[in-house]
């Protein structure tokens, strides 16, 4: 008996078959992973089931308890006991947690809304999902991981019985993560059915009873999770197999591009405050530098404030091909010879409604200008470019980013910056979200920079890609560098020891 079954759903966008009859079964009380390369169709399909996109704009029908039903809203959906918790979240920041959970479901008497009960009760929820936060917190104070709770608590208000979770945990920490499994492994033993879409291959095999696989549009199969490994999955997706995950090049260092030295940033509010000490490094031409360390150590700060993008206050001297140099906004970063291919995507790196050739464009003007006129040809042939070395999926370079799946927005983002012909690639978090056929183009890229000379700074939380990427490590915790490593010494197991707390 299925909970929900989703038979032959197509659906399409001017130039785009997003989804080419797709079935999808879901039984009560299972975890079914989604699974599928970046474009392959798997948000839409969750939001034609949450009634985001209304029936009558996409063809197929959608059974909940063997019952034929039509959503032309989300509240419907929700009636049904459908809620999605989206791939950007979608609380409102100015907000209480109590507001956020119960918008629009306000507890009223005579059309009074009764705040007592509404705080008392969004107490309750936050406590089943294992949150210790007061409901009268403001969400914007919130870090993603927490958000990302306060959004299953007021799934939970509402009574779900199908819970989406789209890309859950892109932005969370490892105790976060953990956190998050419990809680729906706990809604799994309760009889709640979770749609569950993920790149992560370990997180998929820790969790899914039972995987689905999108490409194209189209379903490609559904397995049993014990009867499947990770390798047929994403040979599967990527419909190749993919026996290298990482393309690891010998490179040989040249001179020394970047010097860091007794670099400090304080906090933007916090004044007295530091939230990197001391720091210390040089980058060579031709070498990728990974910087490991948990989430909170402040690696994100320490490079956008090099990049000239953090608000706090920093001292320390900075040197680039042995001249110092002093960046004081980003247009500094970049004619000094930065990029910064940024982890919030939404927030540094890309102007959502302009096209796929605008944004690729942005940060290198003068390729495509002259006089300050804009040369459309060259615009054309650059963004073509790109979309071809990294294979982004989308319909032509006229369409506006914000519709491009979430993996081909930080496509473009990659684009971007290496089109600004920068000395010094920095990269924070560079494959979050990208799947793992393109992750490996994305390295194999990496590579090719680096052998034309440039210097590489990768952040990554997942250690496989520093181990299987850098030439060298650096560990921070806490604002400070504690350990470096070269590559062929590194292990997950000592990274994990330096990043949490053993200098
Ligand atoms: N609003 C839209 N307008 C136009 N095209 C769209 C829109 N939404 C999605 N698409 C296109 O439909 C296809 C499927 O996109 P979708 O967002 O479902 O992919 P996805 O599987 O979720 O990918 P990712 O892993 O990158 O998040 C893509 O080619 C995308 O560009
Ligand atoms: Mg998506």
């Amino acid at each position: 008996m299925y909970v929900l079954e989703m038979v032959n759903i197509s659906k399409e966008f001017p130039g785009v078959k997003a989804l080419d009859q797709v079935n999808f079964k879901l039984r009560k009380g299972e975890i079914h992973a989604l699974c599928g390369e970046n474009g392959a169709g798997k948000s839409t399909l969750m939001k034609v089931l949450s009634g985001l996109y209304p029936a009558g704009t996409y063809s197929g029908d959608l059974l909940i308890g063997g019952e034929k039903k039509e959503f032309h809203n989300i509240v419907d959906a929700e009636k049904a006991g459908i809620t999605i918790i989206h791939q950007e979240l979608a609380l409102v920041k100015d907000m209480t947690v109590g507001e956020n959970i119960f918008l629009g479901a306000e507890p009223q008497r005579h059309g009074v809304i009764r705040w007592d009960e509404l705080y008392h009760n969004a107490a309750l929820w936050l406590k089943r999902v294992g949150l210790n936060i007061s409901p009268n917190t403001k969400i914007g104070s919130l870090g993603i991981g927490q958000q990302q709770l306060v959004e299953i608590a007021k799934a939970l208000s509402k009574h779900t019985q199908i819970l989406i979770l789209d890309e859950p945990t892109a932005a969370l920490t490892e105790s976060e993560v953990a956190i998050l499994m419990n809680i729906l492994n706990q809604l799994r033993s309760e009889g709640v059915s979770c749609i569950y879409i993920s790149h992560k291959m370990p997180e998929v095999f820790e969790l899914a009873d039972s995987i689905t696989v999108l490409r194209d549009g189209q379903t490609v199969t559904t397995l049993d999770r014990h009867e499947t490994n990770d390798d047929q999955v994403v040979s599967l997706m990527v419909g190749r197999e993919l026996t290298e995950r990482y393309p690891r090049v010998e490179h040989t260092p040249g001179e020394i591009v970047l010097q860091v030295k007794n670099y400090n940033v304080w906090h933007p509010e916090k004044r007295d405050q530091k939230v990197i000490e001391d720091v210390n490094f040089t980058l060579r031409k031709g070498e990728i530098l990974g910087i490991a360390g948990l989430m909170g150590a402040g690696r994100t700060e320490l490079v956008s404030s090099l990049f000239g993008a953090y608000e706090g206050r920093a001292t320390g001297e900075v040197l680039i091909e042995g001249k110092p140099v002093r960046i004081r906004s980003v247009t500094d970063a970049i004619e000094a010879g930065f990029a910064l291919v940024s982890e919030d995507r939404k927030r540094q790196g890309l102007v959502m409604n302009m096209d796929v050739k605008t944004n690729t464009t942005m940060a290198a003007m003068s390729k495509v200008s002259k006089l300050g006129v804009i040369n459309e040809n060259e615009e054309i042939r650059w963004g073509l470019r790109y979309v071809q070395d990294l294979k982004t999926k989308t319909a032509s370079l006229e369409t506006a980013v914000g519709t491009l799946s979430g993996g081909n927005q930080q496509k473009v983002v990659i684009g971007k910056w290496l089109m600004s012909d920068p000395k010094i690639l920095i990269m924070d978090e560079p494959t979050r979200g990208i799947d793992v056929g393109a992750k490996y183009e994305i390295y194999h890229l990496m590579n090719q920079l680096v052998e034309q000379g440039v210097a590489i700074i990768m952040i990554s939380s997942e250690l496989p890609e520093v181990l299987g990427m850098s030439d060298r490590i650096l560990v921070m915790s806490e604002g400070e560098f504690v350990r470096e490593f070269d590559w062929r010494e590194a292990t997950q197991e000592n990274i994990m020891q330096a990043a949490t707390g053993g200098k």
